[in-house]
């Protein structure tokens, strides 16, 4: 099987506190695996040593393939005059010519359903569409895995269940963290639960999210 990320023994503290240790495991090409666990587990600190923004301080963190990221607040991506632009500029920065860069926006923005918005700034978007755009920019580089943080925070059910649609319909990996077990059970077929600086588990999401005594255990019920 092809990996496209491999995490291994990867230990990550705040000063004196631990977030995790020694944890290990590996997502494969085009899987979409959840990542669960209550407030403060560490999901974020996690995608972000994935994403190379924090250094484990044990362990290591293999990429294999380009990757998208989704972080919570799509402000932190959404800043230029346009979605359009800020679809665009990463692949500018990566050294595609303007009209390639838009050219590939376009799309980006059209598989989740914005083409119609794209000259906007994110500010004059819905919270729903804002999360849409912010996966634009994303998919504009053509990912071999995505990683997204807390993708319905602030969405409203049909949001969340449009988002679940256009991130059903990509073939690339997926790591999706969050605490709504809804829209893991809509989006992952796979689901991790970090709780107490450890995976607590690790298995078919249809299984583990049908374990009401494991997601109580887990603060997740
Ligand atoms: N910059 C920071 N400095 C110190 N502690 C932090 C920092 N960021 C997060 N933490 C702590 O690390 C733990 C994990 O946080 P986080 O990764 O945000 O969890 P989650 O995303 O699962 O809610 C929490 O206890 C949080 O308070
Ligand atoms: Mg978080």
């Amino acid at each position: 099987m092809t990996h496209v990320l491999l995490a291994e023994s990867l230990e990550f503290r705040y000063g004196a506190r631990t977030v995790f240790r020694n944890l290990s495991f590996a997502i494969a090409a085009g899987e979409s695996a959840g990542l669960a666990g209550p407030n403060g587990a560490g999901k974020s600190t996690l995608l972000w040593c994935l994403m190379g923004l924090l250094r484990p301080h044990a362990g290591r963190v293999e990429v294999r393939v380009p990757f998208g990221a989704v972080f919570q607040n799509p402000d932190d991506q959404l800043f230029m005059p346009s979605i359009l632009e800020d679809a665009a500029m990463p692949l500018e920065n990566r050294g595609a010519t303007r009209h390639e860069a838009r050219e590939k926006a376009l799309e980006a923005l059209a598989a989740v359903g914005l083409e119609h918005a794209a000259s906007r700034p994110g500010h004059a978007l819905s919270a729903g569409e804002r999360k849409r755009a912010a996966l634009a920019c994303a998919l504009a580089l053509s990912p071999g895995l995505l990683l997204l943080d807390e993708p319905t925070s602030e969405l409203d059910p049909r949001a969340a269940r449009l988002l679940a649609a256009h991130l059903n319909r990509l073939s690339c990996a997926k790591l999706i963290a969050s605490h709504d077990l809804a829209f893991l059970r809509r989006t992952a077929s796979r689901l991790l639960i970090l709780d107490e600086s450890c995976l607590a588990a690790d298995g078919p999401a249809e299984i583990l999210l049908n374990d009401e005594e494991l997601l109580l255990r887990h603060g997740l019920k």
